[in-house]
């Protein structure tokens, strides 16, 4: 009798173990899509969109890590009310792994810290980067797309994530200083680095009419002056006062307040999102790190 349990238990576990390999093999196989968004002008709604994306995205089926690559005011984890221990600055002075220093967010979407240590990532010497390489190990289970707030403006910082990115989607409002600065970081990405495709998202336009009219001005700026480029429509995010509301309770829009027309429109633009792929190359996570730190 306890022999017939003691194979019975064996049998099951063997079972266990081959799903586990199944699956970590699957996983590591697993190509992650890594979208940055970025804007030529501060304050236009990057973080929270960076954020809501990702719990849209989750509710979709698509698990989401964020990488906060801001080192601006308003971080993600303040606009989620978190306090993280640790940051990327522990994992490059070798005292945390990467896993270590990921915070729970929204849903199942995970958290990577901002810290001035995301700077140093572009100035690693050869031997930092492959160690950090070696770090990475272990973290590309279950995610499927990294989304990435690089903040405004055209930093090193900024442009580094964009060419280590496989999409990037830039946020404009309908304010003029907001597309010509979203212009100016288009016109560095394509005229020093080759960098052609493009998708826009309107934020704060008071609707869906005013985004594509904000959209048809912006490509038509592009069209005349750069040959070649490629800029996508992704959609538009409504003015909306939830979205205020939602920040002062360091709440996520789409968890606060899920029927509000923003939250609506966020739902709409993750769907957008999943149903049109562009034609790259989608590495692993490895990939992307390799890509981003020129290894
Ligand atoms: N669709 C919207 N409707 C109304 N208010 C909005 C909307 N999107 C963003 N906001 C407001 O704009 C503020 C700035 O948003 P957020 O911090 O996400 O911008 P950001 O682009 O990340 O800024 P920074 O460049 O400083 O990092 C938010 O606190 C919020 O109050
Ligand atoms: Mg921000």
């Amino acid at each position: 009798m306890d022999q017939a349990i003691g194979l019975r238990k064996k049998g099951n576990n063997e079972i266990q173990v081959d799903r586990i390999v199944t699956t970590a093999i699957s996983a590591l196989q697993k190509p992650v899509r890594v979208i940055s968004v970025s804007s030529g002008k501060g304050g236009v709604g990057k973080s929270n969109i960076v954020i809501n994306l990702s719990v849209a995205l989750d509710r979709l089926g698509h698990r989401a890590l964020i990488m906060d690559a801001d080192l601006g005011l308003a971080n993600i984890d303040i606009l989620l009310g978190l306090t993280p221990k640790y940051n990327m600055s522990h994992v490059l002075n070798g005292q945390k792994r990467l896993e270590e220093v990921l915070v729970d967010g929204p849903g199942r979407v995970k958290i990577m810290p901002a810290s001035s240590g995301v700077q140093e990532l572009t100035r690693l010497t050869d031997d930092q980067k492959l160690l950090f390489l070696e770090l990475l190990d272990g973290l590309e289970t279950d995610i499927d797309v990294l989304l990435i707030d690089t903040g405004a403006g055209i930093s090193d910082t900024v442009l580094y994530f964009n060419l280590a990115a496989h999409e990037r989607i830039i946020v404009v409002t309908p304010e003029p200083t907001s597309l010509t600065d979203a212009y100016a970081l288009i016109k560095v990405l394509y005229s020093k680095h080759s960098e052609r495709h493009f998708r826009i998202l309107v934020n704060m336009a008071a609707d869906e009419s005013m985004g594509k009219f904000v959209f048809a001005k912006l490509s038509k700026v592009a069209d005349h002056f750069l040959d070649g480029l490629s800029l996508d429509y992704l959609g538009t995010i409504p003015h909306d006062k939830s979205v205020t509301r939602s920040v002062l309770q360091q709440r996520a829009l789409l968890e606060a307040f899920p029927e509000t027309p923003a939250s609506k429109a966020f739902m709409q633009i993750a769907k957008t999102i999943c149903r049109t792929r562009p034609n790259v190359n989608q590495g692993t996570i490895q990939f992307f790190w390799k890509r981003l730190l020129n290894v």
